[in-house]
């Protein structure tokens, strides 16, 4: 096992525009009293930076930054292209995003801007040209952040008039003639060839579904722009620092190829509210929601620092922790006292270099005023202050420690989520649910997890490796899979459609050394499931597989649910519930040559090289191994 030694920090994210100049000094030195290392500014404060066109004043935050610095925090400095100020618009009339239903996405709030727009970019690039030069030796700014959250409130797919011509020069350079996007898209179904790529629309307002081909070319496109919008901010900061650059992520959302973005960026951030995620977005019983109400998912976080790792090829933060409520979700719930501890926790034993909570001080004024910060609007201290001063105590207490690799990898792909957003098949067929789950069941048994970029090209470091729903398996991949003497567990529905989003023939899965034809797939509604055999059952998704190789498990209908190819290669023939994956995990888990253990609900751990970490996500305290963690509990031990 590797580890790498890291130097674990905490900071928080702050808005001087957003206070008396007066407050500044205080607010900082009160940061660097309770122990933060870095502080987030600047990210929406272009309004501020350039009250009106080519107008500019940077003084205030040239005597922000300095203020910061000498209290002894580091800054991060974001580029403030989230926020356009209202002058753009009459700059650029035709820079809004536009929705699904083509109608411009109004001013009044933020992220209203196409990814497309070439005149926006070269705006984006001017204000970030200037901060660069003026800040890009400052002795204080030690790391940038681009944008804000790209993807936010559903941003980077839009069917303006801009993204159009945009998206058929696109096209017209992936596929060179009509002729070729016609081959490839298949589009002597209906009648629908082109003669020129100006014929090309954008898939949305058609009577019925579009060719499922051209949503993912256009899919393809989006994330294209965001990673070409974010390369220009890279490119110019680059110049001008040495500092690290990172973007803010986010949970859940696999609009655009994070690992193509993170590939101009030095470090990857994500924004982390387990509490807003459980309510807002994580598809989980009324029964789990009510007893993770005030702690979050237990897994959820951890599955987004395991991504988050891969996407920054080992440099990951939290750019915002959730300290209290939050104002966005449908419910907003106090958390358990010890959880902004716990959740700091997690993340440091995922790898995180640092974790900066979200925000310092509550505003008392515009959207997010109930939203909670570590200071209340009057400055009071609030309930998450206290614990952030314990994990402060606690770092500097706690030698420096990396993490490890692991020994299970589990594939995660964006364009497998665009392939089943585009062609389900069954209403509720998500891939982010698919590798979730999976994840959930890993590490319900006790496994810590690498997430693998869909590309990897070398698998000897693991024992188990999975890559469930991945729509096109890469050449590199495939050929790491051919190679691997480890336990593989593909399917259901990996390697089953083409680039262009056709069926192969010969029919998947096409693995190597498996002798298997997919021959039918169902899905199901949620009360329909299929048993299997030796209990335990498929729900959403099955395939009726033909083959000559092994099969492990059978259907109760006698299909194979299980099928061992030569050597150690698994497929797996439909969607197993929860119990069902540890059920069928644990004899392959054996086989690998992983120990597993059950772990209670609630309690989780994690091998960070070294040191194993316990959490307690229960209200109640847990027994387990001769451990003892109250609600909210956080134990670290040397590995056995
Ligand atoms: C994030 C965003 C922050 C703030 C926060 C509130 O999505 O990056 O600016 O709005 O949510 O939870």
């Amino acid at each position: 096992m590797t580890h790498t030694d890291l130097q674990r920090t905490l900071g928080v994210c702050y808005y001087p525009e957003h206070w008396p100049e007066s407050q500044w000094a205080e607010d900082a030195a009160r940061m660097a009293a309770l122990g933060l290392t870095w502080v987030r500014i600047g990210e929406f404060a272009w309004s501020r930076l350039e009250p009106q066109p080519d107008r500019l004043d940077f003084d205030w935050l040239d005597r922000a930054i300095d203020t910061l610095g000498k209290a002894g925090l580091k800054v991060v400095l974001g580029t403030p292209t989230a926020a356009p100020p209202r002058w753009m618009l009459d700059r650029h009339p035709d820079m809004l995003a536009h929705d699904r239903e083509g109608r411009p996405r109004g001013f009044g709030s933020r992220r209203h801007y196409d990814f497309a727009h070439q005149g926006y970019r070269r705006d984006c690039a001017r204000i970030v040209d200037l901060l660069a030069r003026r800040y890009g030796r400052n002795p204080h700014v030690a790391a940038w952040q681009t944008d804000n959250e790209y993807a936010c409130n559903d941003t980077v797919v839009s069917y303006s008039p801009v993204a159009l011509a945009a998206f058929r020069n696109w096209l017209a350079q992936r596929y060179q003639s009509p002729d070729a996007l016609n081959r490839a898209w298949g589009n002597v179904f209906w009648s629908m060839d082109y003669a020129s790529f100006d014929e090309v629309g954008l898939p949305n307002l058609t009577v019925c579904e579009p060719n499922p081909a051209h949503v993912m070319a256009f899919r393809r496109f989006a994330s294209d722009m965001v990673v070409e919008f974010n390369r220009v901010q890279a490119d110019i900061i680059r110049k001008h620092s040495d500092a690290p650059i990172a973007h803010n992520y986010m949970g859940q959302i696999t609009d655009f190829d994070h690992y193509a973005v993170a590939a101009d960026l030095d470090i990857a951030a994500w924004d982390a509210y387990p509490l807003g995620f459980l309510s807002d977005r994580l598809a989980a019983s009324a029964d789990h929601k009510r007893r993770f109400v005030r702690q979050g998912d237990p897994d959820f976080q951890a599955f987004h620092h395991d991504l988050y790792r891969a996407v920054g090829r080992g440099r990951w933060w939290i750019m915002e922790q959730q300290p209290g409520p939050v104002n966005w979700a449908p419910w907003n719930p106090d958390p358990l006292p010890g959880m902004a501890r716990l959740w700091a926790w997690e993340a440091f034993a995922h790898g995180a270099e640092a974790v900066c909570y979200f925000r310092w001080r509550q505003a008392p004024f515009a959207q997010e005023q109930m939203h909670a910060g570590l200071l209340r609007p009057d400055s009071a201290p609030a309930p998450a202050h206290d614990e952030v001063a314990q994990v402060a105590r606690e770092l500097a207490a706690m030698p420096n420690q990396g993490t490890a690799q692991a020994r299970v990898g589990l594939v995660f792909d964006y364009a497998s989520a665009w392939a089943w957003e585009t062609q389900p098949q069954g209403r509720d067929f998500s891939y982010f649910r698919l590798v979730f789950e999976t994840y959930v069941a890993l590490r319900r048994l006790g496994l810590s997890i690498d997430i693998l970029p869909p590309d990897t090209a070398d698998l000897s470091g693991y024992s188990l490796v999975l890559a469930p729903g991945a729509a096109t398996l890469s050449d590199n991949l495939l050929s790491a899979l051919g190679r691997y003497a480890g336990v593989s567990v593909l399917g259901p529905r990996t390697n089953c459609k083409t680039v262009e989003f056709a069926t192969p023939v010969p029919l998947p899965p096409n693995l190597p050394g498996l002798a298997a034809t997919v021959a039918r797939v169902e899905s199901l509604p949620p009360d329909v499931p299929v048993p299997l055999a030796g209990g335990g059952q498929f729900r959403a998704w099955r395939e009726k597989v033909e083959t000559g190789d092994a099969v492990v498990v059978a259907t109760a209908d006698g299909w194979p649910a299980l099928i061992r190819g030569q050597g150690n290669l698994h497929y797996l023939c439909g969607w197993p519930d929860a119990d069902t994956w540890l059920h069928l995990l644990r004899p392959l888990c054996k086989a690998a040559g992983l120990e597993t253990v059950t772990l209670p609900d609630g309690l989780r751990r994690r091998d960070a090289g070294g040191v194993t970490f316990h959490f307690n996500y229960g209200a109640e305290p847990v027994d387990w191994n001769g451990l003892h963690l109250p609600p909210a509990g956080v134990i670290w031990t040397a590995t056995p």
